[in-house]
């Protein structure tokens, strides 16, 4: 396996190959991986000659620094992990000075207003520093095909905002979420969790599936109440927002159309811990 630190480096790298004809799959991540992220890299494997996967806590996308401290970093089990998925696959871990240079700053963006939905209420600043690692990244890597998972939806529409709004020439596939067999969506935050939240995270997706349920004979105003019920009885997780939005615009759903598809979205804390995770509706 080929660990790349540098930007020119891989560059040249890519760029023979891609001079030789092989089609680049690349899967951005920010490490402490699991089989969520392997389940993007499998997929990638399926469909490019070539695999790049980037391995980079992005400080820019932080609006918590403690969160940010905190953060895993686990290279070599990270390395290991995908030297066992497949030996060609290569991997780009730079340091924040080979991609921020001495202004470790995002750029601003727009995307269409799906950023003042939902994670752009709660943590300001952070689809900017998305757009900012994830443009740079393209810019590096030059792929074909990107691999983002549905676990971050909001995430993976405004990528595919950012590559129409910015003519980027890469083809953004979006993947289905990775869960335990207790439903819990894997991230990489659970491993933080204490035994007692651990134990109580699984009813988020528990509640995503009812939820879902109701929809169809309900209207969304009464599921939602119906979820901020269920998480005040919950000792153990707190109900952040829970939100049924029309998956174009991200907007809220104020009355249902049979024409439309919605998804449900729930951000919840388990201690200090902020848990994502949503489901399609219809
Ligand atoms: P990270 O949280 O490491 O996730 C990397 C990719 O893996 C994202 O596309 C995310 O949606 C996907 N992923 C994580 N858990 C998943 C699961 N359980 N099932 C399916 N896919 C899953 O998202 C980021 O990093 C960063 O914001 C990044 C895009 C790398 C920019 O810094």
């Amino acid at each position: 396996m080929r660990v790349f630190t540098k930007k020119e480096e891989i560059q040249k790298h890519l760029r023979e190959l891609k001079a030789k004809g092989q089609s680049i799959g690349f899967v951005p991540t920010m490490g402490a991986l699991h089989q969520g992220h392997i389940s993007l890299v499998q997929r990638s494997l399926e469909d490019n000659d070539v695999v790049v996967v980037s391995i980079f806590v992005n400080p820019t996308q932080f609006d918590n620094s403690e969160d940010l401290d905190k953060y895993p970093r686990t290279l070599e089990r990270d390395t290991d992990l995908l030297s066992n998925v497949s030996a060609d696959i290569l991997v780009y871990a730079p340091t924040v000075q080979d991609i921020y240079e001495n202004e470790v700053k995002s750029e601003h963006f727009s995307f269409g207003g799906l950023e003042f939905e939902m994670e752009g209420k709660f943590r300001a600043g952070h689809f900017d520093g998305v757009g900012t690692i994830v443009k740079r990244l393209f810019e590096i890597v030059e792929p074909d095909n990107a691999y983002f998972g549905e676990k971050d939806f909001q995430q993976l529409a405004i990528i595919k905002a950012m590559v129409k709004i910015h003519e980027l020439p890469v083809n953004v596939v979006g993947c289905p979420i990775h869960r335990e067999t207790n439903g819990l969506a894997m991230s990489s935050r659970n491993e933080r969790l204490k035994p007692e939240y651990k134990k109580a995270a699984p009813f988020i997706y528990k509640t995503l599936k009812s939820a879902k349920k109701q929809f169809g004979t309900k209207s969304a105003k009464e599921v939602t109440e119906w979820v901020e019920k269920q998480f005040d009885k919950q000792e153990f997780l707190k109900l952040e927002y829970f939100t049924i939005a029309d998956v174009e615009t991200l907007k809220p759903v104020k009355r249902k159309s049979n024409k439309k598809k919605y998804r449900a979205f729930i951000a919840a804390y388990a201690d200090d811990i902020r848990l994502i995770d949503n489901i399609a509706l219809n």
